[in-house]
């Protein structure tokens, strides 16, 4: 009979009991090795990255930046289970993301991923609360019970006088406050962040960010944050940036041109947004 370790046992209750899909034990939460991308065109193949790695511990809040097209929601797409690497492999929250099935990802996404996008698509016809709700009704939670789960949600991110309003009747930070709510509802680890502030102004940005930080810390989350603003990276605890298929520590960029991009009062990092 073989013995299993406290921290084993804890271990496979959270991911898959395929012992093929899951991580050592004490690794880090996410490990990228040697990934590799390509995508098949009618113009061609692409490839995005070849080689990249990457590790991140529990608890650190990342930040990626880097040009648009290099690759940065890409990365995500896979950490997240919603897109296959052509080679490498990838364990995020102690699951060998490439090795499962359609049907394994999507309990996993459900399980251990908080997503949020640029824009936030919550449902227009469904209130905040809704909205909230929704991943816990979609796991069949009795609607009392996901309502009330919600609503403490949406006290969580400062909006529990909104939850009777829809998506249109809320200014932009009030809805990725919202997406964010409804990221976190089912208490995933890993909280993926793709430009959530790219599409609201600098103090609304600054505003979501604070929440970010907040969430990330009260709720013990792992998070990666991609964005185009470079005081926001400074803000977490680690930034990358994504540059010809690599990623590389953000303090390696050269001088001049990290100067240039806080000079013009958009932190943009491609000049181009
Ligand atoms: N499904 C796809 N098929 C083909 N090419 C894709 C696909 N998804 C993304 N790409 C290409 O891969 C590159 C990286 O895209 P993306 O990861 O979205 O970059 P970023 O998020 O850094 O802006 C882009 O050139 C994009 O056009
Ligand atoms: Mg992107």
């Amino acid at each position: 009979m073989t013995q299993t370790s406290p921290a084993a046992a804890s271990q496979a209750s959270r991911s898959t009991r395929d012992p093929e899909l899951r991580a050592p034990i004490d690794a880090p939460i996410i490990q990228v090795t040697n990934l590799e991308k390509t995508y098949h065109t009618a113009r061609g193949a692409l490839t995005l990255f070849r080689g990249l790695n990457l590790e991140i511990q529990t608890g650190e809040l990342v930040a990626i930046v880097g040009q648009s097209g290099a690759g940065k929601s890409t990365l995500l797409h896979m950490l997240g289970a919603l897109d296959a690497p052509s080679a490498g492999t990838v364990y995020c929250a102690s699951t060998n993301v490439a090795a499962l099935t359609q049907k394994q990802a999507a309990a996993f996404r459900n399980r251990e991923i908080g997503y949020v996008w640029q824009f936030h698509y919550l449902l227009p016809e469904f209130t905040a609360l809704e909205n909230v709700a929704m991943p816990l009704l979609a796991r069949g939670l009795a609607r009392r019970d996901a309502l009330a789960t919600a609503a403490n949600w949406l006290r969580e991110v400062d909006l529990e006088d909104r939850g009777d309003h829809r998506p249109g009747e809320l200014s932009g930070g009030e809805q990725q406050r919202v997406a964010l709510a409804r990221a976190l509802v089912n208490n995933p680890r890993l909280l993926l962040a793709d430009e959530p502030t790219g599409d609201l102004d600098e103090t609304t940005a600054n505003r979501v960010f604070d929440l970010v930080e907040r969430l990330h810390a009260n709720h013990g989350l792992t998070s990666i944050l991609v964005t185009h603003n470079l005081d926001l990276a400074a803000r977490c605890t680690r930034a990358l940036r994504m540059e010809g298929g690599r990623l590389v520590p953000l303090a390696e960029r050269p001088q001049t041109e990290h100067g240039a991009a806080h000079m013009s009062g958009k932190s943009s990092v491609s000049g181009t947004w």
